[in-house]
């Protein structure tokens, strides 16, 4: 079976080709990273109006680049949420509208859901199940129980910041381009993790729960100086690239004591990553470091960041619903 893809929830505009929910025949994505880069961060409506134009050529491209037409399409998968609602109207109604004309069923897909997926179709043979699912994104933080594709409980979130929006706003404090994450690894890598005596925020009597507001703070008041203090020395070079290790340090290893807490009560033996963080490099030696126990299954690097390929892939295991009864959800859980 051939899905065709279709992925704007943020500021990425994908579509892609994958047969059988896991050949990758193509995966076509039009960042708009340089668009929104003089504003440090993802402006809406700008984001919106480049989706609208973008849309029909990322397809066009994912087809051709797959070598096949439209009428080869068996089925059209959508992200349907959560995300930005306008970015998410203009890829449901541009995947609605082809559906129609073309008269090929249609899929809606939960983006968060699709990053786990993107693990499972990297390396289907490795998961044994029940496994914990761990969604470190731009806009979310969580641990989930994955007991098969589709059904899930959830065990953990954040209360406050997603990881990748703390690393975007912290690489913010530091003056480092959009988007932070890649910029804070990179700095970190010339800093000593340990200098800093930062601080994890806890959520009381909620052991699997995140907040990643309160550290996010504390690197705000090293930068600035407590209450902002108008005869505060400024950071230099080193000190940055120490700050940079130290908050990228304790906000992972908080990750990673949550999962072995959850690995601990629940015997998992593999663990399924998704979201830009995971391309973390740190995170992905970490990991191997401190859960020696058991099996770390990330996504290809080129699955990690928002891409249609994981929307289509998934798709594959859907069943296809009425048009009219695919909305877009800004906010859309995965557990039920
Ligand atoms: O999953 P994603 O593409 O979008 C959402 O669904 O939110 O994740 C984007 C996030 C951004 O916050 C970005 O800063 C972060 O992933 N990110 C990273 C790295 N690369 C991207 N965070 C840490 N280290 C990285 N290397
Ligand atoms: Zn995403």
């Amino acid at each position: 079976m051939l899905v065709l893809g279709i992925e704007s929830t943020c500021d990425e505009t994908s579509a892609a080709v994958v047969r059988d929910g896991r050949e990758i025949l193509s995966n076509v994505v039009a960042s708009q990273v340089e668009l929104h880069r003089s504003y440090g961060g993802v402006v809406p409506e700008l984001a919106c109006r480049r989706h609208v134009n973008a849309l029909f050529p990322v397809i066009d491209r994912a087809l051709e680049e797959a070598n096949v037409t439209l009428s080869q399409i068996d089925r059209i998968a959508v992200a349907q949420g959560p995300g930005l609602i306008g970015a998410l109207f203009i890829g449901l109604n541009g995947a609605k509208a082809l559906s129609l004309s073309a008269g090929i069923p249609l899929v809606g897909v939960n983006h968060i859901e699709a990053h786990l997926y993107a693990a499972m179709m990297s390396h289907p043979q490795e998961i044994c199940y029940p496994c914990l699912g761990v969604v470190l994104s731009g806009g979310h933080t969580a641990l989930v129980k994955i007991h098969s594709i589709g059904n899930y409980e959830l065990i953990g979130q954040t209360h406050d910041d997603a990881i990748g929006e703390a690393f975007d706003k912290v690489a913010k404090i530091l003056e480092l381009p959009y988007p932070g994450g890649p910029q804070i690894e990179q700095l970190a890598q010339k800093g000593s993790a340990s200098y800093y005596p930062l601080k994890m925020g806890q959520i009381k009597g909620r052991p699997y729960d995140f907040s990643f507001s309160g550290i996010k703070t504390g690197v705000l008041y090293t930068v600035k100086g407590q209450n902002f203090k108008r005869d505060h020395t400024p950071l230099n070079e080193q000190e940055r690239c120490h700050l940079a290790a130290s908050f990228q340090e304790r906000a992972f290893m908080d990750v990673i004591k949550k999962i072995g807490l959850c690995v601990k009560e629940e015997n998992f033996q593999s663990l399924l990553f998704g979201g830009g963080v995971t391309c973390n490099r740190h995170l992905r030696s970490l990991v191997k470091t401190h859960l020696p126990e058991v099996t770390a299954i990330w996504p290809e690097l080129q699955l990690t960041l928002d891409n249609a390929a994981m929307i289509a892939g998934l798709g594959y295991h859907r069943i296809p619903v009425p048009r009219d009864s695919l909305k877009a959800m800004a906010r859309m859980a995965i557990c039920a």
